[in-house]
């Protein structure tokens, strides 16, 4: 496999061809943003957190039956992905209140919601990824009725699993984002799960791990990084 040219780069990641049309390289940077790319930094070796994150909980996931877009790790900041085409969704699963909802409906950060709740953002940065709701999506195209299907279907499964696993290493899934995609007609998750796009929370202090640091200017943020990376991973 070879890494050709560079086909996109986000704000926290670069993405690049290879001799396979079928697989991509995803690069991830220590670039930082937040609201909607107006508040910018730099997190050092969040890249390399979060690209050895992401590839483990990608494989519990694919042990536990979700299909992804990760094929392998190839260095500390890359790994080898399907070239998928990602769904213009953002898909929001909270259990606790926090952050946006928080101020939205004025619950209390922090307060455990009686059931999960899942919401839609539409992928767009020129409108800064507004709320949306299913209508929207079939209104707009932006997936078949299947695909609304199986995107809830996984992303509930994921809280499921996620949630499980973390709460054993003393940590809250309180909510997080993800992102799916289309590889040879199939819905898979593709993106990243790390402290860029989850709130984690120690159990016991409720402590934030996560990007909220960056976001408030709370610091610690890479020792908190390191301290979630090693938890999950053990190492
Ligand atoms: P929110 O409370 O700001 O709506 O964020 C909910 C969750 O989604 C939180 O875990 C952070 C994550 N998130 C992203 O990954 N990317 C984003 O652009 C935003 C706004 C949130
Ligand atoms: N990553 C997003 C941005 O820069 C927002 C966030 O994570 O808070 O806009």
């Amino acid at each position: 496999m070879k890494k050709l040219d560079m086909l996109y780069e986000g704000k926290a990641k670069k993405v690049y061809r290879t001799d396979n049309p079928d697989l991509y390289v995803v690069d991830y940077k220590d670039d930082a943003t937040a609201f909607n790319g107006q508040k910018k930094g730099t997190i050092i070796n969040k890249g390399i957190v979060n690209n050895n994150m992401s590839a483990f909980f990608f494989k519990i996931l694919e042990d536990n039956g979700i299909p992804t877009h990760f094929e392998k790790l190839l260095s500390e900041r890359e790994m080898l992905v399907k070239a998928v085409k990602i769904l213009p969704i953002e898909v929001l699963i909270r259990n606790y209140a926090a952050g946006s909802l928080s101020k939205r409906l004025g619950i209390k950060e922090g307060t455990k919601l009686a059931c999960t709740v899942v919401e839609f953002c539409y992928k767009n940065d020129e409108l800064g990824d507004p709320f949306i709701n299913e209508d929207h999506i079939r209104a707009m195209g932006l997936a078949t009725e299947e695909e609304i299907r199986v995107v809830k279907e996984y992303s509930l499964k994921i809280n499921n699993v996620l949630s499980e696993y973390l709460i054993k290493k003393g940590i809250i899934l309180a909510d997080f984002k993800l992102e799916f995609g289309k590889y040879k007609d199939k819905v898979v998750l593709a993106d990243e799960i790390s402290p860029d796009t989850c709130r984690f929370w120690d159990a016991n202090t409720m402590e934030k791990l996560d990007k909220d640091r960056f976001r408030r200017d709370m610091g610690g943020v890479e020792e908190a990084y390191y301290e979630v990376l090693k938890r999950v991973t053990g190492e």
